[in-house]
């Protein structure tokens, strides 16, 4: 049932903090600054011994991997690859002792990611899945991997899984790390962070309204683009996904910094942009993307922390969350672009749960 929601899919992004808790539950070790995942045990030695991993999934479930790139990376110096499954599973990929290949799909039945699956197993890799549906093909044709335990997702646009799949790269990301060049202290920080980010979510979600008078503005635009730096470039492709899919506005994410080799030439008074801008590191430099998008007569709506006090000059509309760590950022800042798109569908009269020539399991290629 919808529990009073309107649509499973609203039910769905109002559910992550939920779900994120059951993500998390049991998995995170506060006093060693690690993470314990029962589903990898099995493959402690390859994850002691891996010098390569490739992460290959479809959709929503790709964008997740992108993030999973840039945490394991960071955490554990493991060179990291993403790839669609549709492409790796045709490519004849390299994988030689040391590649650990991770497979992602919330339904487990994604045709492209199982056949991924079966060709990194028959080039000799070991394939961990990142499956949310218990008991599906790809959760039980992989070598081991950890349960999103996100429950059910019946909406077709993918939200909770999103979530949750980071969630479990972060934790994946902290085991690999922990292993390597994390140190305890670093290690301890990064779990409570970790677990702070449901109630984190929860102030987002109180914004739902304030996000529903933004997307009335926007009801009748053509087309949207999304811009993120770093960690929350997949969550500008994600954005631009979710819009798509259940608004039918065309919508392209990209690393803010390549709008100048291109996109820029769309900028007018038509085409409204998204910028997903935290304070951090690199904000001065998404600032002066902001800056070019404005000097063109582009409509900005901005996701930033609420320490940020620069976006307000420039932006039509700033929407303001927590402040994280920058490597669970996109936990948070996927969580307004999914209630934009959701308002900006409901507001077209689009069924937001069964989006036209969309089906919530991909079984053929
Ligand atoms: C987007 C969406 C799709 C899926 C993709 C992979 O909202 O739902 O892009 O993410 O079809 O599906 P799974 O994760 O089931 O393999």
């Amino acid at each position: 049932s919808k529990g009073g929601f309107e649509h499973y899919m609203l039910k769905e992004i109002f559910e992550q903090p939920e779900a994120l808790r059951n993500t998390m539950r049991g998995r995170l070790l506060f006093a060693d600054g690690s993470a314990k995942l029962a589903g990898l045990d099995a493959n402690r030695l390859e994850l002691r011994n891996l010098n390569r991993i490739i992460i290959t999934a479809c959709g929503t479930s790709y964008y997740a991997g992108m993030v999973g790139e840039y945490l394991i990376e960071d955490l554990a110096g493991v060179p990291v690859e993403v790839e669609y499954a549709s492409e790796f599973r045709y490519r004849n990929p390299i994988i030689k002792p040391g590649t650990l290949v991770f497979v992602i799909s919330q339904s487990g039945e994604t045709a492209d990611t199982l056949a991924a699956l079966r060709e990194a197993q028959t080039k000799g890799a070991t394939v961990l899945g990142i499956c949310n549906a218990v008991g599906s093909t790809i959760a039980r044709e992989s070598n081991g991997g950890v349960y999103l335990h996100a429950g059910p997702e019946i909406g077709v646009a993918s939200t909770k899984a999103f979530s949750s799949q980071v969630t479990v790269l972060a934790m994946v990301a902290l085991l690999l790390g922990r292993e390597r060049r994390v140190s305890a202290e670093q290690g301890i920080e990064f779990a409570h962070a970790i677990a702070k980010i449901p109630e984190q979510i929860e102030e987002i979600l109180k914004l739902s309204d304030k996000i529903r008078e933004i997307a009335k503005k926007y009801v009748n635009a053509h087309n949207f683009l999304y811009l993120g730096r770093h960690y929350n470039y997949p969550v500008a492709m994600e954005g631009a996904l979710k819009l798509k899919e259940i608004s039918y506005i065309h919508a392209e994410g990209y690393p803010a910094a390549e709008m100048k080799h291109g996109p820029i030439a769309l900028i007018d008074e038509n085409m409204p942009v998204v910028v997903i801008a935290p304070k951090d590191s690199l904000f001065d430099k998404v600032l002066s993307n902001v800056r070019e998008i404005k000097a063109r007569g582009g409509r900005i709506i901005a996701v930033t922390t609420e320490d940020c006090t620069e976006l307000s000059d420039y932006a039509d509309d700033v929407i303001y969350v927590p402040k994280v760590n920058s490597m669970l950022m996109p936990l948070i800042t996927c969580v307004p672009l999914q209630l934009l798109a959701y308002h900006i569908a409901v507001l077209r009269g689009n069924d937001v749960d069964q989006p036209r020539n969309l089906a919530k399991s991909v079984t053929v290629e």
